[in-house]
């Protein structure tokens, strides 16, 4: 009896353990949810109903992926639900109801698209703004351009979004690597690039490899990627030290566009968005596939 005793002394000890620490990490998300941010924006050339501008602003809002999480008509969407990662709602950009079309100036669209900042002042939930402050002023201008031309969405039915709260420990136990508040790791010094007019092959490749880096990886190594649901499958490597090294540049036109690739899987459009990439033109592939060759060969799963 003395004995049953003590072990449901030392079980309870670990539970109020175990529940005291979550709660910690717990109110550690909490803080990072509510820090406020406070960043000054300077206004940009943007050409509004300029054909041109519209033209590359639908490209580069394909190529970034953002159609990709707030839909072909940036109406919203809900772009995770999972039990432990909760309900990720991407918002309504348009000016219909549910849109922050209305609300937002092109600055505040700016801070979040560029430094993960809402208007509120908060950090911007999983939307990766980290990998967009490298677009340049023209892609930028152009990209609002092309935000404000698009036809109101009505978003009511949308959910809002919540954060599961095993995702939460999740996040604080993952030391940085879940990008659940991407204002903390943005370095909101940095000034929106200049335009280049004419990039080189490898440096239109670079330009565009920052999309890839949340899921294949800083070093794109690929791996398990941070954060998502465990039915995803491994992001690939996709340094040379991985199946790209058997690639001609033609196998890595036709997994971008179709997501086959040369060995016979099919890709599916869900993780590996070869829907939105497919948009990219020959030249921005052929630049894509130009830079990954000249990136440091890494291990599979070295991200
Ligand atoms: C991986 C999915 C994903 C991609 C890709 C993405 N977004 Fe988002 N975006 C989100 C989510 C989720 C939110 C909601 C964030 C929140 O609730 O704080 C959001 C919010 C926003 C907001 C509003 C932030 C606010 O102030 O409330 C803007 C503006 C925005 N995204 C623009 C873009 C643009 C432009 C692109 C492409 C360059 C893009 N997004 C790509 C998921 C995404
Ligand atoms: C939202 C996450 C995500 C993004 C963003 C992403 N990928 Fe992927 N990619 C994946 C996943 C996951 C796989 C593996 C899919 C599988 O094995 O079913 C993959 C596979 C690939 C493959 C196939 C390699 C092979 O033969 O196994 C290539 C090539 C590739 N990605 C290139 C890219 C490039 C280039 C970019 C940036 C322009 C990019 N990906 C952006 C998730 C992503």
């Amino acid at each position: 009896m003395k004995a049953l005793k003590w072990i449901g002394i030392v079980i309870g000890g670990l539970l109020t353990v175990l529940i005291i620490v979550a709660l910690v990490l717990f109110a550690i998300s909490k803080q990072h949810e509510n820090q406020i941010y406070q960043i000054e924006i300077a206004s940009i050339q943007i050409n509004f109903d300029d054909e041109d501008a519209l033209y590359n602003g639908r490209h580069v809002a394909r190529v970034r992926g953002c159609v990709e999480c707030h839909g072909n008509n940036l109406g919203g969407d809900i772009f995770l639900e999972d039990p432990v990662v909760g309900v990720l709602v991407a918002t309504n950009l348009t000016k219909g109801t549910g849109g922050l079309g209305n609300e937002y100036s092109d600055e505040d669209l700016i801070r979040a698209i560029r430094h993960g900042v809402r208007k509120d002042g908060k950090s911007v939930i999983f939307m990766p703004s980290h990998e967009y402050n490298v677009i340049d002023e023209k892609d930028l201008g152009d990209l609002i351009a092309y935000i404000r031309s698009k036809d109101p969405v009505d978003s009511s039915h949308l959910p809002d979004t919540k954060i599961g709260f095993p995702f939460r420990l999740m996040y604080v136990l993952s030391g940085g690597d879940i990008h659940l508040f991407p204002a903390r790791i943005i370095d909101h010094s940095l000034p929106v690039p200049a335009y280049v007019a004419v990039r080189t092959p490898v440096e239109l490749g670079g330009y565009l490899a920052a999309t890839c880096i949340g899921c294949h990886g800083p070093n794109y190594g690929g791996g398990v990627i941070p954060g998502v649901p465990p039915n995803w499958p491994v992001a690939s490597n996709i340094t040379m030290g991985g199946p790209l090294a058997d690639y001609t540049e033609s196998d890595f036109a036709t997994v971008m566009r179709t997501g086959v690739t040369p060995d016979g899987r099919q890709l599916e459009g869900e993780f590996m968005p070869y829907p939105v990439f497919g948009y990219m033109t020959d030249e921005e592939l052929a630049g894509l596939f130009e830079y990954l060759r000249t990136r440091p060969v890494r291990e599979t799963g070295t991200r």
